[in-house]
């Protein structure tokens, strides 16, 4: 009978240096703690601010008040119906918000980056850890980061309820219609797509725990499709923040008069 035990962990070599990196290995930490921060600030402001979130000569709807529930939304903006209490705190999307977050906080890319920019855990491959101890993703609280494969139905979810919004914007009054903000919450739902059936749980639910590909060729064709888009992960994580503040910023400034909407088709 032979038994298990864990490998004895090495100690760090005896080098004087705290790293013999000798690249900018900062840099990449360092923009990803800056844009995160200003995407956050953002985001956060913009969610609390309950005005500005809905054109109702166009029917735009920012993806921020998505779907946008509370007593306090304007009735033409609620397509789901409106029944959370209307407080300060309470954002007007608080039944998809919370999730959103959830899911991209657990995100495999985003957590690398936080573990990274924010944690310093560790800031950069060959570049000892910030802290003294380390019990990676073993215990609680970052045990509940397997809560990600849950929250990607969810987000799926909330990616058809935003693709609900912008075919509704595309009627307004009951007539077709065609502007530039059309075009930003038509692709910023496709970006969603890409990003969110990009994701790591998407690819094992599409390919995951089946002995021969060979038996199932179109889960095996869907999985290669998800599997392409997951090698851009990150690619699509960053651009689908732009495209989402990008969305709000317009709804916000066309809401606040800063300029008008370009049409196509009225
Ligand atoms: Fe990034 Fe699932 S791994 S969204």
């Amino acid at each position: 009978m032979t038994s298990t035990t864990a490998p004895a962990r090495r100690p760090r070599a005896a080098i004087a240096e705290r790293t013999l990196r000798t690249d900018r290995w900062w840099l990449a930490p360092l923009v990803t703690f800056l844009g995160l921060t200003a995407w956050v600030t953002y985001a956060t402001v913009r969610v609390f601010m309950q005005s500005d979130y809905w054109i109702g000569q166009y029917g735009y709807l920012t993806p921020f008040y998505s779907p946008c529930v509370s007593t306090g939304c304007i009735p033409e903006a609620a397509h789901f119906g409106r029944f959370l209490p209307d407080h300060p705190l309470i954002p007007y999307a608080a039944l998809s918000l919370p999730f959103l977050l959830v899911f991209r906080i657990s995100c495999y890319y985003y957590r690398k980056a936080y573990y990274r920019s924010f944690w310093l855990s560790p800031p950069a491959c060959a570049v000892p850890d910030g802290h003294k101890s380390y019990s990676g993703e073993t215990r609680f609280p970052l045990i509940m980061q397997n809560i990600h494969r849950y929250t990607f139905y969810l987000a799926a979810l909330i990616v058809a309820v935003n693709a609900w919004d912008a075919i509704l914007a595309m009627f307004p009054g009951g007539r077709f219609g065609l502007g530039v903000g059309n075009l930003i919450l038509l692709a910023n739902v496709v970006l969603l797509c890409l990003y969110t059936f990009g994701c790591h749980s998407c690819r094992h639910v599409t390919g995951g725990r089946l002995k021969h590909f060979s038996k199932h060729p179109i889960r095996y064709r869907i999985w290669t499709w998800v599997s392409a888009l997951n090698a851009r992960h990150m690619m699509w994580a960053w651009i689908t923040l732009g495209s989402l503040a990008l969305a709000d910023f317009y709804v916000m400034a066309l809401a606040a008069g800063w300029f008008t909407d370009f049409r196509f088709f009225n």
